[in-house]
């Protein structure tokens, strides 16, 4: 059985200030049943992961290079983000692969960075809207999880995020149904390229996951989480969706 996560996708926001509601969140979680993580900005990350010391909420970082240092002005390797206190580094995000046009192959190199430097990869995929409506989804996510993965990966240190592109921000999410979908299917992919391991690697979901609709996505099969951008900025928010994935563990 795959371990139950709670990630939190600060984006491009958060100062000083917002590490209040990281604390806040650990207060509220001394023990969790579910694994719970935040990942802010690359500038709060030393800070955050010393404000969550000896707490169980833990601290990680939203890309890294693939290297492990050099001339590579403005970017932050792997091994920096371990050093800075970070256990997990989300790769492949959609708004990494729109914004800084990274490909598969640019996500895999970055996802044996994380294996190098001793980090757990969350790694994303997802299809855009108009390849939903083609009835492409399981292709697209198929081939970035193929392309995403390097040769002899194995369960540990590996975490899947599906994320569809155009329930991300918006309001709008898949049908359970069309969760279930997606994630059985990514289940069958993992088991393909890695093995029986495959049932241990945890499968987020991601896109406008809200304290409102996080119970009825964590009941479906093969969801063992979620990656939450907008409500994990607010502890109260973050909060209750934990709450609801250590509530669907509980039963
Ligand atoms: P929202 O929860 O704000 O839709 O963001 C999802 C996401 O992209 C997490 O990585």
């Amino acid at each position: 059985m795959a371990r139950k996560l709670a990630a939190g996708n600060w984006k491009m926001n958060g100062t000083g200030a917002d590490l209040a509601e990281a604390r806040a969140l650990a207060e509220r979680h001394p023990s969790p049943s579910v694994e719970v993580l935040l990942c802010p900005p690359a500038t709060l990350i030393h800070r955050m992961a010393e404000a969550l010391s000896g707490s169980a909420v833990m601290t990680g970082g939203q890309d890294c290079h693939a290297a492990p240092k050099g001339a590579h002005t403005g970017d932050v390797s792997a091994e920096m983000l371990a050093e800075a206190g970070a256990s997990h580094v989300i790769l492949g995000h959609s708004e990494r692969r729109a914004d800084h046009d990274e490909s598969d192959a640019v996500v895999r190199v970055k996802v044996e960075a994380a294996r190098r430097a001793g980090l757990v990869a969350i790694l994303c995929v997802g299809e855009t809207e108009a390849e939903r409506d083609a009835g492409r989804t399981l292709d697209v996510v198929s081939t970035q999880l193929q392309g995403s993965l390097p040769t002899g990966t194995m369960a540990e240190g590996l975490v899947v995020a599906y994320e569809p592109v155009w329930a991300i921000g918006t309001g709008r999410t898949p049908t359970v149904a069309q969760i279930a979908e997606v994630h059985d299917h990514l289940r069958d992919e993992l088991a393909t390229a890695i093995g029986s391991g495959a049932r241990d690697v945890p499968l987020l979901y991601g896109g406008s996951v809200k304290p409102a609709n996080a119970a009825e996505i964590f009941a479906v099969a093969n969801v063992d989480g979620a990656l939450v951008g907008g409500a994990s900025l607010k502890a109260d928010d973050f909060s209750a969706i934990v709450a609801a994935l250590e509530g669907a563990v509980g039963e």
